[in-house]
């Protein structure tokens, strides 16, 4: 079976000490840096934008999956692709021609991926679910962290994992939003590959152990 990857969330780290908690993401037993871009239009929330993506960028060899929760992403496609994105991933519901979108995307030599919000059902991505490198299940409702998850998550994954087999694609189920070491092993056996944490892991007394708690629960 595949490895399967955590990938912290910055959203959740201390942004005055953001070269501090980068290095620990760093020597830590994660794979991916998350980073979750708001423009307070798409979502009720602005996070922060490129000139930070690019300070964190250098400090980082991890692989960076973008989460763009932004009106019109095909905007910024160029643009993150040059601030060394990658895995870019674009809401279903921002994109009324999300195939388009999702060529770009590889033009600009990025993984694809598709984030899909608690209302949105999977099916609308049978469609495509050949050309998206990852769909990125919401489990919390975009916008903010240290949010409860949704239960629902489970049967949204199942139903998805179906899709992709049924398709035979290769994509990649990733979950965001309220992850913790309870629920953690449990998606992983309903199908998912990636599971994005934030507070659990910033908010915890060690966040380097807890990165390595989850790797262990998930492998
Ligand atoms: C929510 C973001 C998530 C968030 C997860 O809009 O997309 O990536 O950072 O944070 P937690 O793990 O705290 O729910
Ligand atoms: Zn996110």
């Amino acid at each position: 079976m595949e490895t399967k990857i955590i990938a912290p969330s910055i959203l959740a780290a201390d942004f005055a000490n953001l070269q501090r908690d980068v290095e620990m993401v760093n020597k830590s037993r994660a794979e991916w840096l998350h980073i979750d871009i708001m423009d307070g239009v798409f979502v009720p929330n602005i996070s922060f934008g490129m000139p930070v993506l690019n300070a964190i960028q250098k400090h980082t060899d991890k692989f960076i999956d973008v989460h763009l929760m932004i009106v019109e992403p095909e905007r910024y496609i160029e643009e993150f692709s040059k601030l060394g994105a990658n895995m870019l991933t674009v809401h279903y519901e921002a994109c009324t021609h999300l195939h388009r979108n999702l060529q770009a995307i590889k033009l600009h030599n990025m993984q694809a991926g598709v984030a899909i919000n608690p209302h949105t059902n999977v099916e609308l991505l049978r469609d495509t679910i050949q050309d998206i490198d990852m769909v990125c299940i919401m489990s919390v409702n975009p916008g903010f962290g240290g949010q409860h998850f949704i239960e629902n998550t489970y049967a949204k994954i199942r139903q998805l994992k179906a899709i992709i087999n049924e398709k035979d694609a290769s994509t990649k189920i990733q979950i965001d939003g309220g992850i913790t070491d309870k629920n953690a092993k449990d998606l992983i056996t309903a199908g998912a590959d990636v599971l994005v944490a934030g507070s659990f892991v910033f908010k915890s007394e060690n966040p380097a152990q807890t990165i390595a708690e989850l790797q262990s629960l998930v492998n």
